[in-house]
């Protein structure tokens, strides 16, 4: 199986400012949807939450999503938040968070239950016409699968092209899955925002040169002796940035009868690690936020349970890092879409 969980134990909690900086650019889209959303007449409200790892930066969008629809809903009415998540995610932090963070949306909220779902998103997870308000942020660039392992890299948009070509196949069935099933779960006028990794129109996923640094430093433990190559050759990051006519494609062919893409934005919000670096061009505050964010997202996927061989890797990446911070201090290309149920 691909392993495209995050790092376990509350890691990812604490080391995802930058995603949760990053999907802010889906605020105004989610303001939308939720002036949009058609509430259901009676019954429990679902919301669900689409790759949650361990729930930190669920708690903004889920809070503000409640606020609005209760509004809306009128006093009285229960909500259900489904989080969706890989069988092996840290789903203990997230249950912790919910209950006993300041920061859980739940917190006065006796009529908001949280729950979650171990399966991928990739699969059918909620019973037909039952779904109010889709939420993803920052997930769906990760694959179900990997078809070819890339020779020469970890990061795919820096495969070649045959390999890229194999890869972009998994990603087009994978972004037809997602939406197939949500268009079935979805009830009439319910709402979908995604927000997700992206290629903007120069083609530029905003990790390449983090990406550039992190090979580097595989390939230095190569060069040492202490990473086999055969094992090297086959580590790539099961992530996919799309571009706007990949994202769009399934959109447009018919094949999605149900649902209407009322918008999609490709932006890069300002990094929270670059605008610090920027302005304290502190070189060793800097490496250490990026080599935690590398670590959080992408070390189980490169080295599973290996922790010195982890180990041995975030060194070199933070002294990479460090290096050239100039040209690693970027924003992340993110692709935010508004989705209606017809
Ligand atoms: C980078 S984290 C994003 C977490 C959180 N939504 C955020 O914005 O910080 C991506 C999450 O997507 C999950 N994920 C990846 N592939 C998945 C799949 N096929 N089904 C469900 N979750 C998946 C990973 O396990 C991980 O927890």
């Amino acid at each position: 199986m691909t392993e495209t969980v995050m790092r376990g134990h509350g890691y990812y909690n604490t080391h995802s400012e930058l995603q949760a900086r990053t999907a802010v650019a889906s605020d105004a889209a989610l303001e939308d949807a939720l002036q949009a959303v058609a509430i259901p007449p009676s019954g429990p409200i679902i919301i669900a939450d689409f790759g949650c790892s361990q729930g930190r930066n669920s708690m903004r969008p889920m809070d503000r999503a409640l606020t609005v629809i209760e509004g809306r809903a009128g006093a009285g009415r229960e909500f259900m938040v489904v989080h969706i998540d890989q069988p092996g995610n840290d789903f203990a932090s997230l249950f912790t968070l919910l209950d006993e963070d300041a920061a859980s949306y739940r917190q006065g909220r006796p009529l908001v239950f949280g729950l979650a779902i171990g399966r991928s998103f990739y699969q059918p997870l909620l019973p037909a016409g039952s779904l109010t308000l889709g939420w993803s942020s920052i997930a769906l660039h990760w694959l179900s699968r990997l078809p070819v392992a890339l020779a020469d890299h970890i990061w795919i948009p820096r495969g070649s092209a045959a390999e890229r070509a194999a890869i972009a196949a998994v990603a087009a069935a994978d972004w037809r899955a997602f939406l197939g099933h949500r268009m079935r779960e979805l009830a009439p006028g319910g709402q979908l925002v995604l927000v997700l990794g992206a290629i903007d129109e120069s083609g530029v996923s905003g990790l390449e040169a983090l990406q550039d640094v992190a090979n580097a430093a595989l390939r230095g433990l190569v060069a040492e002796g202490r990473l086999a190559a055969d094992r090297y050759a086959a580590m790539t990051i099961p992530s996919y940035p799309r571009t706007r006519a990949e994202l769009e494609a399934p959109f447009r062919d018919g094949s999605l009868p149900g649902l209407r893409l009322d918008a999609l934005e490709i932006s890069a919000p300002p990094s929270p690690m670059a605008v610090r670096w920027a302005a304290d061009r502190d070189d060793a505050a800097f490496a250490d936020t990026m080599t935690g964010f590398f670590l959080a997202a992408f070390s189980p996927s490169l080295f599973g349970a290996d922790t010195a061989l982890d180990t041995a890797f975030a060194a070199r990446l933070r002294a990479g890092v460090a290096a050239s911070a100039a040209d690693l201090a970027r924003p992340i290309t993110v692709g935010v879409l508004r989705v209606t149920r017809v």
